[in-house]
């Protein structure tokens, strides 16, 4: 089921999802400006992202105030998710009959140009394209697929293959989570830099229309009540290390909290259902509100959002966690960036593409 679309309603769905849908002269320039950067080698090459932000200024300026206020709510935190529709696919049908290789996938141009398109979108939302050091080989652009094993069908070469990893380079079910890391949400802390303010993504191949889960926190944390809530602030959760970082970097955490207050969203939440655990020192009533929120994502099936060409999304990895079921076919590939809102406070390795520590 597609998000709805923005047509204002009283209910909470309307209050966490928006659409941002572009007009087709919007979506002719948006095209144009996203070639233009993936012919100068998109987010990953150097000077790229002052190349999109000049773009999204342009295609902003294009916006009626309705548009403008709805990127705005983005922006400023007071949105689970924002879907972006009506743009141009790209214009081969060029669906393969198996999905090519990483590296191949990598240095393809259409890839390129929707890596590039995304980038747009983060700057529409007054967000920042960005890598960690430790994550994606410091890769801006993340492309998902099944390229590990792990999907319902087995990859011609999967016997070969170790055992798949739980990332979104493999085809496993992942289960509800933000992105990592999880030391910290907004401002840097002890040497790590904050999880990403969002997530950005769209498909390049998605020929059985699986979905993205989209699950809004605000009425879960309500449901399991103010006590439960103020429990999780509390420092006492371990996380374990994610499958894609770099070999050697990255690490667990020990005795982190959860939930957050935010000044910008109301609330910060950091969470993993396969990586997150109760630590040792945890107390009764942490113990309980952990298991409370468990229960209660079990409960929530959230947002399915069905990705496409001509579809992209943006989720507020402070505010909603995402998940999705085992992979059916394997040439599904959607491709993801991180963004930083004007609130984040990360450790800057380098400025140009945007690197941080993590
Ligand atoms: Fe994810």
């Amino acid at each position: 089921m597609p998000i709805e679309s923005t047509q204002m309603k009283s209910t909470p769905w309307n209050m966490e999802f928006a659409t941002l849908a572009f007009t087709p002269g919007q979506a002719t320039q948006l095209d144009a400006a996203a070639r233009h950067m993936a012919r100068a080698g998109g987010p990953q090459s150097i000077g790229v992202r002052y190349i999109a932000k000049n773009h999204a200024e342009g295609i902003a300026s294009t916006f009626d105030p309705a548009q403008s206020a709805i990127a705005q709510r983005f922006a400023d935190g007071q949105l689970a998710a924002l879907a972006f529709e009506g743009m141009c696919a790209p214009q081969t049908f060029d669906l393969p009959d198996a999905l090519p290789e990483l590296n191949r996938l990598e240095e393809d141009f259409t890839c390129i140009q929707l890596a590039s398109r995304n980038q747009i979108f983060l700057e529409l939302v007054k967000h920042k394209a960005f890598a960690y050091d430790i994550d994606n080989a410091g890769k801006i652009s993340r492309l998902v697929g099944n390229f590990k094993g792990g999907g319902q069908s087995k990859l011609p070469n999967e016997n070969l293959l170790p055992t798949p990893e739980l990332s979104s380079h493999a085809g496993l079910c992942l289960g509800a989570h933000t992105e990592a890391p999880y030391h910290c949400s907004v401002h840097a802390s002890n040497g790590h830099s904050p999880a990403p303010s969002a997530l950005i993504m769209t498909a390049r191949w998605n020929p059985a229309g699986e979905p993205t889960y989209i699950i809004p926190m605000r009425e879960v944390i309500e449901s399991i009540g103010s006590l439960a809530a103020l429990a999780l602030t509390s420092n006492s959760f371990n996380f374990t290390r994610s499958d894609c970082f770099v070999e050697g970097l990255g690490e667990s955490g020990t005795n982190i909290s959860i939930l957050q207050f935010d000044e910008n969203g109301g609330f910060a939440i950091r969470y993993n259902a396969y990586r997150f655990s109760v630590s040792d020192n945890a107390t009764a009533p942490a113990i309980e509100a952990f298991q409370r929120l468990h229960e209660q994502l079990h409960r929530t099936q959230g947002k399915a959002y069905d990705l496409q060409p001509h579809r992209a999304v943006a989720i507020n990895n402070s505010r909603a966690l995402h998940a999705r079921n085992v992979i059916k076919d394997n040439r599904r590939l959607l491709i993801r960036l991180f963004g930083y809102s004007s609130f984040a406070s990360p450790i800057v390795l380098n400025d140009d593409p945007l690197l941080v520590q993590g």
